[in-house]
């Protein structure tokens, strides 16, 4: 079976420090969509590392790691973060495969990204810049190029033919880019790419599933960041839900096992886009602080506000979540009180169903406010020792999400979790 492991949120909610706890207890661990939009933070031994495409279990001995064909990759941003990894763990490269048919990102799907920015204005998405959409509007509009294509030997006339393609649509929004400066180390990276363990993925994971490896599907994003369920047009390019699993490593709906979804005990979202919950406020000020929230990838500062249960109780559905992680719960430590949106007042109406457009609508969370704990849970060595008021907060969120809660992060640390089932 394939287990997966997803945001439900707006991204960022410790997807990288989960997959790195959990990867002792799985042989493979691939990523299935996205690309170095992501940041996965891991602290190994106190070292902190940011992982972009590299899959999180590229810590562990015994873990492969699989960087599977829905993700989207560039090569220059891959061979600097293998660079970054060989000091730490020298053998990262017998570990790490990639599929064949994973999309590239070309130094002008940047360009377009910034220019395609740049020309909403006001409206603009708030991208990572990292050529994530223009990628996958290459690869949807059957333009794409892909690692296979590092092989073949028409590789520079494919390329060609895509970039003469780009500068037509990068004149149309009125600029002229000295593409050629970033041809070389394009082609450097790509060069390097073709010496890596270039696989059929889906023939090489159903190989190790029917040999009973186990294998946990990382997602990247949050499920509403998702192209088709989240909040469009603020969203990313690829489906971040459990559904991305499937096309994103080849792996048929039967084979999926247990879904993990993660969220911050409260919320954040960097970037622009409708946030309900958001607090412009001095809590809100409080929570970026205490909680760190300064993009891994970006350093963009995260807009923060309550947890949204509302948007959780969606995208629990969207990927039949069946196991629950809440990170982030030491952050609460010193709030008092605590809220959770239980409902919208959309137009008016109250509603605990996310509405059709986010954007539009006029939205007012209903929020149902809790105490405050005196015990600090970044202190809390079991979910037992955790204050009785901590205690009910998750108990309503289980109740309201119909889903059990796994695991309770309570810092950044590797073995800082509270393992409930
Ligand atoms: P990802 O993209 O989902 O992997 O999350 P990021 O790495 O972008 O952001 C999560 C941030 O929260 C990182 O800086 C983590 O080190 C940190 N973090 C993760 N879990 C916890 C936790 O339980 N408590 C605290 N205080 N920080 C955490
Ligand atoms: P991880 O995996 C948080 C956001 C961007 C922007 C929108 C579109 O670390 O959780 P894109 O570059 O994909 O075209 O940007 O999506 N975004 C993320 N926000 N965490 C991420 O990844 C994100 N990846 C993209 O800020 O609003
Ligand atoms: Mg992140």
């Amino acid at each position: 079976m394939i287990d997966v492991l997803l945001g439900l949120q707006w991204g960022d909610e410790g997807k990288g420090k989960i997959v790195d706890y959990l990867a002792r207890q799985y042989d493979i661990i691939a990523r299935f969509q996205g690309g170095p939009n992501a940041g996965h933070t891991l602290y190994v031994d106190g070292v902190k590392v940011v992982l972009r495409t590299i899959p999180s279990g590229v810590f562990h001995d015994h873990c492969l790691n699989l960087i599977g064909n829905g993700v989207v990759i560039d090569p220059v941003s891959l061979q600097q973060e293998i660079a970054q990894l060989l000091p730490l763990r020298p053998d990262v490269l017998s570990r790490l495969f990639i599929a064949h048919r994973a999309h590239l990102i070309l130094p002008t799907h940047r360009a377009l990204d910034a220019a395609s920015e740049a020309a909403k204005g006001a409206e603009k998405i708030g991208s990572t810049l990292k050529g994530i959409g223009p990628a996958y509007m290459d690869k949807t509009g059957r333009n794409g190029l892909r690692i296979g294509d590092i092989l073949s030997k028409d590789f520079r006339k494919k390329y060609d033919k895509l970039v003469q393609k780009h500068i037509q649509i990068l004149r149309q929004y009125g600029q002229e880019i000295d593409w050629q400066q970033w041809e070389q180390p394009f082609f450097e990276a790509c060069e390097y790419l073709r010496s890596l363990q270039i696989v059929n993925s889906e023939y090489w994971l159903d190989k190790h599933v029917k040999a009973g490896k186990r294998v946990l599907a990382e997602g990247a994003q949050g499920s509403m960041l998702d192209i088709d369920y989240g909040t469009y047009p603020f969203v990313t390019s690829s489906n971040t839900i459990a559904a991305g699993v499937c096309n994103g490593l080849g792996v048929p709906p039967s084979r999926i096992g247990e879904v993990y979804g993660i969220t911050k005990a409260y919320c954040t979202r960097v970037g622009s886009g409708p946030f309900p919950t958001e607090l412009d406020d001095e809590v809100g000020e409080q929570l970026r602080k205490t909680g760190n929230e300064f993009g891994a990838v970006t350093g963009r500062s995260r807009r923060c506000g309550w947890i949204d249960l509302v948007a959780l109780r969606y995208t629990v559905m969207l990927s039949g979540v069946t196991k629950l992680i809440m990170t982030k719960a030491d952050v609460l430590d010193n709030f008092n009180p605590i809220k959770a949106a239980t409902a919208y007042l959309a137009d008016g109406h109250e509603t605990n169903e996310l509405p059709y457009d986010l954007c539009d609508a006029n939205i007012v969370p209903v929020y149902k406010t809790f105490p405050g704990w005196d015990k600090p849970i970044s202190s809390c060595a079991t979910y037992d020792e955790t204050p009785q008021v901590f205690r009910d907060y998750c108990s309503f969120v289980e109740t309201y999400l119909e889903t059990k809660i796994a695991y309770i992060s309570n810092g950044t640390g590797r073995d800082q979790l509270l393992i409930i089932s």
